[in-house]
């Protein structure tokens, strides 16, 4: 029989309420140094990683898949797990993890169930990670955007920054807000139609920590001079009943003007993909990072694999 030669103590991914701030600033070092790794820099060399994605993704699968390729890993995936997995066939999440789990040496995954993560690393025998779960969180996405704002403004700390779409069912915002909030910040302003506000235990995390924060409902309540860094979202359609969306998106799309007024350095993100409510006309505006920002998902998530399965 083979020994069980896996790490007593795996090393998931799961929520950023796990992280710290030593944690943070090791990944996103490491993040900078794997920008300049030399290319016979392949720990993840004889291991496979299997992404499993059970709700759509382009940027997360695509940098995930390019990260583990880019390490010297194999890599198996599903990309529509919901259509084309066992799931069809009844099988249960915890089922396929622990499959899985003698397949590869970690798995990276997307599902649409809150507790996705939590209950996938209750049952693996190899680290999970969280590559977003339901609308509660997405931490790698979080350390990807904190990794854009520190190459940006050099520190994560003493920020002004807004953010503003659909923050109740945003993960993205959900778990970059938690770590944003671990460090002392200026302002943070919500902005969002009334129906999209943050959960209240967002608020009252921001209370605990005690960083001034104000909610509004549209960019005429914000002055464009006062914002270090506007991070923007889709409303998550797919998370609303029909109809209830078309005086939400008017209610807070950006234009030009209100981003030539900010300062050169602030910046523009989104997770990406945008709808209307980030118009492509301000694609050529030296605050849209939007795309350093995608980019940015393969160092950040090539630190993640190498903590993961490496150290
Ligand atoms: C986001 C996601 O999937 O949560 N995109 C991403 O991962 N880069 C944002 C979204 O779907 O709106």
């Amino acid at each position: 029989m083979a020994l069980n030669l896996r790490p007593t103590k795996l090393r998931h991914i799961v929520s950023a309420v796990d992280f710290d701030k030593p944690f943070i600033e090791e990944i996103l070092d490491l993040a900078a140094w794997m920008e300049k790794k030399p290319r016979d820099h392949t720990p993840l060399r004889n291991m496979i990683v299997a992404t499993l994605f059970y709700k759509p993704s382009t940027r997360t699968r695509g940098s995930f898949e390019s990260a583990i390729l880019r390490l010297g890993g194999g890599n198996i995936s599903t990309e529509n797990g919901a259509e084309f997995s066992s799931a069809v066939k009844g099988e249960s999440l915890e089922d396929t993890i622990k499959v899985f789990s003698g397949y590869c040496d970690a798995i990276v995954l997307r599902h649409p169930d809150n507790d996705s993560a939590e209950r996938a690393a209750r049952v693996a025998t190899v680290p999970i990670i969280n590559a977003g779960s339901g609308t509660a969180e997405h931490p790698t996405q979080a350390l990807l955007d904190l990794y854009t704002i520190r190459k940006r403004h050099g520190q994560l700390q003493n920020l002004r920054i807004v953010f503003a779409g659909d923050l109740r069912n945003g993960r993205t915002v959900h778990s970059l807000l938690r770590l944003l909030a671990l460090y002392p910040q200026r302002h943070v302003t919500l902005l969002s139609p009334p129906e999209l506000r943050i959960g209240p235990e967002y608020t009252q995390f921001l209370n605990n920590k005690g960083i001034s924060f104000s909610e509004v409902g549209g960019f005429d309540a914000v002055r464009p001079q006062d914002v270090d860094v506007l991070y923007m979202t889709r409303v998550q359609r797919e998370y609303l009943p029909d109809g209830a969306l078309v005086d939400a998106e008017s209610s807070y799309t950006l234009n030009r003007s209100f981003v030539e007024q900010m300062s050169e350095g602030a910046s523009v993100m989104h997770p990406l993909p945008r709808n209307s409510e980030l118009p492509t006309d301000i694609d050529d505006l030296p605050q849209a990072q939007y795309f350093p920002q995608a980019y940015d998902g393969v160092p950040v998530r090539m630190a993640l694999l190498q903590w993961c399965l490496c150290s």
